[in-house]
């Protein structure tokens, strides 16, 4: 497979996003990390830090770049002449949704697909929310997200002022 885009609002990177973007990397010759930019949305990360840290954490994948978007996917995808969207699948919970947008997307330009790559085991329970809810409360979640983003989530919350709890 030639090109293709893996989106997501990546806020923070998990090592779950980090596993699908590995993998990904090997099957197709270009891979580009579109984190989405939505302003209606409240992010922990502005999109700059998101893109600042899939950059640092897919340096060392040659084939892999990192762009952000805004409005309709499918546009952004068309606007870049890429023309399969791969999706990370972790749970039965996720596919109803994620099913929908894939059929919407199709509606809106057939000539995109798109593909679910199944997680790893290891990150079925995994989500950039847990890792926030974590964070948040002093948990350790070093195991749940690459080095150099668990020290931009450190930074994020001393900065906050959020109180430290042992769980
Ligand atoms: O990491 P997420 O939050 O699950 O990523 C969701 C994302 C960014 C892939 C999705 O919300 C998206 O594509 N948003 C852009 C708007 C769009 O094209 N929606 C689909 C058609 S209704």
């Amino acid at each position: 497979m030639d090109k293709a885009i893996y989106p997501g609002s990546f806020d923070p990177v998990t090592n779950g996003h980090l596993d699908i973007i590995k993998r990904c990397s090997e099957i197709v010759k270009e891979l580009t990390v579109a984190v989405l930019e939505n302003p209606r949305k409240k992010a922990l990360f502005s999109v700059e830090e998101r893109v600042e840290m899939l950059k640092r954490i897919t340096a060392p994948f040659p084939n892999v770049t990192v762009d952000y978007f805004s409005g309709l996917l499918i546009d952004y995808a068309q606007k870049k002449n890429i023309f399969l969207i791969i999706k990370g699948l972790r749970a039965i919970s996720d596919f109803e949704f994620e099913f929908q947008m894939a059929l919407a997307n199709r509606k809106l330009n057939p000539n995109i697909e798109t593909l679910f790559m199944m997680t790893s085991n290891n990150y079925s329970y995994l989500s950039s929310s847990i890792v926030k809810e974590v964070a948040s409360f002093g948990g350790d979640f070093s195991d749940l997200v690459p080095p150099e983003v668990y020290e931009m989530i450190k930074r994020k919350f001393s900065k906050s002022g959020c109180k430290k709890r042992s769980f």
